[in-house]
Order: structure tokens, then sequence, then C-alpha cells
């Protein structure tokens, strides 16, 4: 066998790995069924080396052939050790395979010289979960050359953990896994990293500012020399100081490593956001994977939008917070990330809030700043034993930078992967409030007199919910006299009820807003003239599925109210934000457009693109279902029968004899509102196809009115 070499590119560094390449010696593989020379004693190796996962074992790969030493004979309650005969060094590196328990001297591979141990290393796991993948480890072992040494592997360890596995130690002058620590002087705006979309390839880096103690960021990144496509570092707020990189990588990644460097640019930036699959007027992230949008927040004209980001990849991972702002909602420009992943954890998910300086404890320097409240998932800290938290930053500069506050966290483990702090001030008490998420259906409300301090008041259930809260106050049919409470959770599911600033009483629900794809919405508490806008995230499906550098989409902006429906019973209704007006372009309308089946399409000549179809539907039409086919698929129907509308649960009634339909397509999504409720979903525009058909079974179908409007990029 041989571990990955590296591949020298160049001839005079060719020459020079010949001149230095001698075989590699194997000193063990462990591909007999006995340990041969190695002694082994206790009962934790057994009597040979195992081929796999043994009997109580999680799946464990990453070895090499058919077999390696496994001391999780007798599970983890037993010990042993196992020791080689002596051997000479003879190469620069000694690499080998390793897995299992991370417990310094317990559960470890020693090197012994001179009786001694000069080497260590253990595996990645100290806590329950993890992996029991073997992974290439290398010492440098050129100041031993010649001289006469031993390996023990040790399993002194019992309980969870309590095991190691070893494979494939191999003397060679090229290293299996390379340490690495480089400095950069932070003169330009990206640190840039080539990447692969296949993800056997996760490397962890820390990054460290001016030589700090504790890492700025870590980050699992699937370095390549032979990239999908580009990623950075956005460091815009840390220009002139120095950042240190530190972590392992492959030998044979060497290469790769070499092209990360400080550049002004990325390449792929001068296509940004032209890419054929970009999407041209709802947000996405220059680079890499989103989910929920965080910290919705409005100051002083700016609309903030925070989300979860991984800036590295299209897949989930590294949970920063990114950060876009926009004076519109549809112009957004994105700014460097505003919350790095670090010894608290990933930055989960959590909201903001505009912070008078007389409301919190919080060192804001000004009148007021921006605080952001999020979870810190210890659970996936690189340090051990840490849970989810939660957690605040403020920000001095207007959403430029952010500080950790130091005393975090604010809100210690209650249980769980508690999470999703959505955070607002309750005027009437004076105090700010936190809706929590804990488990299963559960939420909790919290109070604040600053920020800093929180004491529990109600736990609350939304059946069928999970994640994400969400709690406003609406007037009911605009009367703000009558007004009532929202407790919102990921699905779109919510409550209404009464809320006394410390309880949550529901009064119906769940009612359902969401259908489709849409997940993790949240509200801005501090829009002007009361408007209540709430963004989306819609996942599943997305660009990146088909090797876009970026993935995923929000939704479109959309404004919420409170009516009674033709039932009288109060239900939440979602308008698009009116924004979207200011970016429509080539409207063609019709009047009193009646169409059967077979007659002339009136929109044969229509092209797809980015679009908006507004139309009114006559509910009494002859035909039994009514609605637009789009791109050969007859996505958009309202049937009579039973008022069911596509995508979307439940009938949707018409209301006084009319169904109002506005259907949103952009590059990759569709998403439609009709009366009051909200459906999205990833598509692809089929170009062979017609964009636009009227759709009429069973008679003709009568639009009171149906205008296309063009949708114009807010990127040119
Ligand atoms: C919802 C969610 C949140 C969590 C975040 C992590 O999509 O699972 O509960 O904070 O995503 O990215």
């Amino acid at each position: 066998m041989t571990f990955p070499r590296i591949h020298f590119l160049s001839i005079p560094l060719l020459l020079c790995s010949v001149a230095l390449g001698a075989e590699d010696l194997v000193v063990a593989d462990f591909e007999n069924d006995t340990f041969g020379d190695w002694k082994a004693t206790g009962d934790a190796f057994g009597k040979g080396p195992a081929s796999g996962a043994l009997d109580g074992q999680m799946k464990v790969d990453g070895f090499e052939g058919k077999s390696f030493a496994s001391s999780f004979h007798g599970r983890d309650g037993s010990t042993g050790k196992l020791k080689s005969k002596p051997f000479k060094i003879e190469r620069s590196n000694l690499n080998f395979l390793i897995g299992g328990g991370g417990f310094p001297e317990k559960t470890c591979i020693n090197l012994i010289s001179k009786g001694k141990v000069v080497r260590t290393a253990t595996g990645p796991n100290q806590k329950p979960g993890g992996s029991e993948r073997l992974a290439w480890e290398t010492w440098d072992v050129s100041e031993f050359k010649g001289e006469m040494v031993t390996l023990e592997i040790v399993d002194a360890q019992t309980g969870t953990w309590g095991h190691i596995s070893i494979d494939q130690i191999t003397q060679s002058d090229s290293p299996a896994v390379v340490a690495i620590d480089q400095q950069f002087k932070i003169n330009q705006r990206y640190l840039i990293w080539p990447v692969t979309r296949d993800t056997s390839h996760r490397l962890r880096f820390f990054g460290t500012l001016d030589g700090a103690t504790d890492p700025l960021f870590y980050s699992d990144i699937y370095l390549t020399d032979k990239p999908d496509f580009w990623v950075f570092t956005d460091l815009e707020n840390y220009q002139g100081r120095t950042i240190t990189i530190r972590g392992k990588i492959p030998g044979n990644l060497q290469d790769a490593w070499k092209l990360v460097k400080i550049s002004a640019s990325y390449p792929g930036e001068s296509e940004l956001y032209s890419e054929p699959l970009r999407p041209q007027y709802h947000f996405t992230s220059r680079r890499g994977w989103l989910n929920d949008p965080n910290g919705l927040v409005y100051q002083d004209g700016t609309w903030h939008l925070f989300y979860q980001h991984n800036p590295y990849n299209h897949g989930w991972d590294n949970m920063h917070w990114g950060h876009a702002t926009s004076t519109d909602l549809f112009h957004w420009h994105e700014h460097a990330d505003a919350l790095f992943p670090d010894a608290e954890g990933y930055m989960y998910s959590g909201s903001a809030t505009i912070a008078p300086k007389s409301t919190t404890s919080l060192p804001l320097q000004g009148s007021e700043g921006i605080v952001l409240a999020y979870t810190a998932n210890g659970n996936l800290s690189y340090e051990a034993d840490r849970l989810p938290v939660q957690s605040v930053a403020f920000s001095n500069d207007h959403g430029k930078t952010f500080t950790k506050y130091a005393g975090n966290p604010v809100v210690a483990h209650d249980r769980a992967e508690n999470r999703d702090p959505k955070i607002a001030w309750y005027a009437p008490d004076h105090h700010w409030i936190m809706n929590l998420y804990y488990d299963a259906n559960d939420y909790g409300i919290y109070t604040s007199p600053d920020l800093v301090k929180w004491t529990k008041t109600d736990e609350y259930q939304i059946p069928g919910e999970a994640e994400c809260p969400d709690m406003f106050e609406l007037p009911v049919d605009g009367n703000p006299k009558d007004t009532r409470w929202i407790v919102w959770g990921a699905n779109g599911k919510y409550m209404i009820g009464k809320f006394d600033g410390k309880k949550f009483k529901a009064e119906s629900g769940p009612h359902r807003h969401y259908f489709g794809s849409a997940y993790a919405g949240q509200s801005y508490d501090n829009a002007p003239d009361g408007r209540r806008v709430h963004i989306g995230w819609m996942r599943d499906g997305g660009p990146g599925l088909d090797g876009a550098p970026f993935n995923l989409q929000m939704t479109l902006p959309m404004d919420f109210s409170l009516r009674t429906d033709a039932a009288g019973e109060l239900r939440l209704w979602a308008e698009p934000s009116k924004e979207v007006e200011k970016l429509r372009s080539e409207t063609k309308s019709w009047d009193n457009l009646n169409w059967s089946a077979g007659e002339a399409d009136p929109f044969a000549d229509f092209k797809g693109g980015q679009f908006e179809i507004d139309a009114v539907i006559d509910a009494d039409s002859p035909a039994a279902a009514i609605g637009l086919n789009l791109f050969g698929q007859n996505t958009v129907v309202w049937k009579k029968a039973d008022q069911s509308f596509t995508g979307a649960e439940g009938p949707q009634p018409p209301v006084d004899g009319k169904i109002r339909l506005q259907v949103f397509v952009d590059t990759v999504s569709l998403e439609v509102f009709v009366n009051g409720t909200y459906t999205s979903r990833y598509i692809r525009q089929n170009p062979e196809a017609p964009a636009i058909r009227v759709v009429a079974e069973g008679g003709a179908a009568h639009f009171d009115s149906l205008k296309i409007h063009r949708i114009q990029s807010v990127w040119k």
C-alpha cells in the first residue's frame, strides 16, 4: 500500500523528489490473522487485527486493506497494549492511520527512543458522537534517523471512546500529512481558497489574528488543486492586520495550499451575479451555502439581513453569520461575515435589535447599537464538553463590525439543542423579551432588563413545529385597538393569542402559513410604518445542486397582516412587499380574459426569465380547474371541487368570489401568493416549453384581470 503522495509538478521539484524519494518501508499493515512479531498484553487488542467494526462498535472506515489494529475487543471496558519489536528509523517521516479515543497517554500510539516517549498521538474523540474513521497522521522523525526505536499502541482508558484504532504504519520520505502554520499580512480584502465539491476532503483550519491565543475562526474547507470553484474568507474588517492559518493537510495537497493567498479579488468574481443559475431579484450569497435569515433589523433607512452561511462550500457546514444590507429589500450589498465560528461553537440562528443605550448594560458607545442574539452551538466546538448556549454581540458602527460580549453566554444551556433566540423590545413593561426553541414542539419565553440578564417566564408549544421562533403583535383587521400576538415556528405554523409581557396564551392554532420549500423565516421587529416584513429561506433543491458556486436563496420579502377570513377566523395574510413594484417593467395586461382549451394561447410569445403574474380568477368560471401552466407544467392551478391549490394544503376558498394569484418566477424559483398564503419551490426553467399557458379544464376560465410584468434584475 502507499499513502497519498506528493505529486510534484515542476521539473526541479520532480528531480528533487526522485533524489529524496526512496521506497516506503512498511512497519506494520496489520493484514494478517495475528499481530506477528508485535506483542499484545491485556485483552483490548484481541488475538489479531480486526476487519471492521467489532461487536457494539459504530461503522469503522478509513483503514487500508482488509484489517487494522483495534482495541475494541471487549468493548470500551477492556484495556491493553500492543508493542512492536525494535526497528531502525530509515526515512524522515513515520506515517500511520489513527482513529478512536482522544485521550492523551490513555488511547494513543507512542514512539519510544532510548526508553523515552518522543512522539505521541491520539484519536480525535472524547465525547459521545464523533466518528470511528481512521485518518492519516505523520511524525517527522528525521532527527532519529539511524536509531533503533519501538512503537506502542496503548489503551488504558475505559468508558466512552476508551479504545484506539491504528493501521498502515509506514516509513517514508513523503509526509502523509503536513502541518500548516502560515502568516498572511491582510493588505487586501480576501483570503482565497480553491475548493472541491467532493466532501470527503474535509480539512479543518484555524485562523488567528495578530498572534492572539484564541482563534478568530475555525472552518472545515475542502481544499483542492483542481478547484470546482474558488471561495474566500472576507477580511474586509481586518485590513492591516496579520492572520495566521493553522491546520493539517494531506501531503499531496501541498500544491493546493500554495494557491491559498490574500487577494483583491477571487476567481469567478467577474461573473458574479451573472452566473447561469443566479437568482436575479432574490438574495443569494456570493459564495457558499445559506440557510435561515437571522437578525433581520432596520436602522436609519437600511434593512440588515444576516443569515446562516457556510462561506466555503455548497452544503451546510461551518455556520457563520453572513451579512447583507439594502435600502429597498431587493438591492442587497453583501458584506464580510459578521460572526465566525469560535471556541463557543458554530454560530447558529438568532435575531437582532436596535438597543438604545439606556436599555442595555452592553458597552455601547453611541446612543444606540445593533445587538445580535445567537446560539453558539458548543456541541460543534473544537473544545470538548461545550453545549448549545445563547450569546450576544453588539456593534457600535452601524453593523460594520461586531464584538462578542465578554460575559457570554447570556442564557445557559437549558435542554437538548436549545437554540434560535428571537429578541424584541416589549414597550409596555419596558423590558426585552426572548423566544427560544428547546426541543420537540417546545419553546420558551425569557425577559431581560438589559439584554444580558435573562429570566425564564413561560414555556409553550406549537404542535407540529420546531426551531426558529418568531413572536409579534398585529392589529386585527387593521384596528390598532384590537391586537393579537402570533408565535411562529420554522415550518410556518403559528398560534394566535394574547401576551402580557411574560406569558403567551393561545386562542387558536396551529394554523399554517407556508407551503412548499420555505422554512425558518423571521420578521423585522422595527420596520417603519408599523409594517411586519418577513423573509424566509427556500430550502431543498437549490442551484448548488447543479454546480453553482453558491446555494439556496431567501424568499421574496413579504408583509404580514392579521385578517378575519371568510369563515370568520383570524389568519395571517401575506402580500409581496411593495418594494417589488419598482422592479416591474414591460407590463402587459388583459381584462376580462376568457379562455378555453384549444384556443390560441394569449401568451405564446412570452419568453421565460424573471417575471410576475398578477391574476384575478373568477371562481364562478365554468372550468373545474383554472390556473397557469409554467414551462410545461401545471404548477399554479386552483380546483373548484375541493378549492385546493397546487402545492398548498387545505382549501383555499375564494374571497368575494375571486382568487387572487400573484406568481413570482426568478431564475430557479417559483413563489405563489394565493389569497394571503404563500407557496414556493425551486424550479428549472425549460426553454423548450412555453413559459406561460392558461389552464382551463372542463370549460372556459374567466380571469377578471391578468397582468404580466418583467422583473428587472437587481444586479444590472
Ligand atoms: C433551522 C436550523 C436552526 C439552527 C440553524 C443551524 O434551519 O436548524 O434551528 O439554528 O438551522 O444552521
